[in-house]
């Protein structure tokens, strides 16, 4: 068959590659014949070009992985990410979810090639971004990693954790989009409904899992699993979504619809 995706032969860069959907998209990508260097501060078992351990909560690890990676990278795809407490405090999931994602796409979009793209996955949990978009700004305003990070700690009330972190990626992916229409590099972010991966346990620990399936789990009734999350993620990055640009594509099977048609109460 045609290779409709236009993943054959492509350069593709994934974090979060060891886990969930990003190794469900990982493994995707190889099977569409993508060359994929995967990066993860877990090991990545696909057989990728190559895996390059990085812990997105650090600066220098970024940039130590950053020189591995090839001059050239047709896909970027961000799936790492962590869900906060316990295992994680709200400092730590604002540099992995958002500040490290952050400093790793500023650190090698040069090297995306015109006509490349970027997709990034974050979460039906920051779709109330709009309402905080005052906060989410002042965030993003500040440039460097110690710079944000030094601003996340001094604003402990706003910089939450797993919610705000996602928020901001869903409007930097926004902001990408329009810096580099003129380049014709294609930005997006994917917002999953709960999804059965090894972070859900974290999500129930912290919340209940009564009241996240009555509040966040697809209307459908179950869970999505990560395979159904790594083909919307990759269509982002394909070339089938070649007018796709900007957009934070809800994969949760009505979740989203049923919050704005009145049936769930949700965070608009
Ligand atoms: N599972 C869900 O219900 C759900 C729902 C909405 C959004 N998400 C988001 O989906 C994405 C994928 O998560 P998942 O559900 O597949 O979970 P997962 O825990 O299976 O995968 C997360 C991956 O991120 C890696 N990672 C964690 N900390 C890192 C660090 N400091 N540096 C580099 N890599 C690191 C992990 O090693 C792991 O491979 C995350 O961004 C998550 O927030 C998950």
């Amino acid at each position: 068959m045609k290779d409709v995706l236009g993943f054959e032969g492509k350069t593709v860069v994934i974090t979060g590659s060891a886990s969930g959907m990003g190794a469900a998209a990982t493994q995707l990508l190889l099977d569409l014949g993508a060359e994929v260097h995967a990066l993860d501060v877990a090991d990545t078992a696909a057989a990728v070009k190559q895996s390059v351990k990085v812990d997105l909560a650090d600066p220098a690890s970024i940039d130590a992985a950053v020189a591995k990676l090839p001059a050239k990278i047709d896909r970027l795809f961000h799936c790492a990410g962590v869900p906060g407490p316990p295992r994680f405090d709200a400092l730590q999931t604002m540099l992995v979810n958002f500040v490290g994602l952050r400093h790793l796409t500023e650190a090698v979009v040069d090297r995306v090639v015109d006509g490349g793209a970027i997709a990034a996955i974050t979460s039906v949990a920051g779709m109330g971004w709009q309402k905080n978009l005052e906060n989410v700004q002042q965030l993003i305003e500040i440039e460097g990693y110690a710079e944000a990070r030094d601003w996340c700690e001094a604003h402990p009330d706003v910089a939450n954790g797993y919610l705000f972190s996602k928020q901001c990626i869903i409007y930097y992916t926004k902001l990408l989009a329009v810096r580099l229409l003129d380049r014709q590099v294609r930005v997006n972010c994917l917002s999953p409904s709960p999804t059965d991966t090894p972070m859900l346990p974290d999500f129930h620990a912290q919340a209940g899992e009564d009241f996240i399936d009555a509040h966040f789990r697809a209307p459908v009734g179950r869970n999505a699993t990560a395979a159904e999350m790594a083909g919307p993620l990759v269509f982002l990055g394909s070339d089938l979504a070649s007018f796709v640009s900007g957009q934070n594509l809800f994969v949760d099977f009505g979740y989203l619809a049923s919050v704005e048609t009145g049936s769930k109460v949700g965070l608009l």
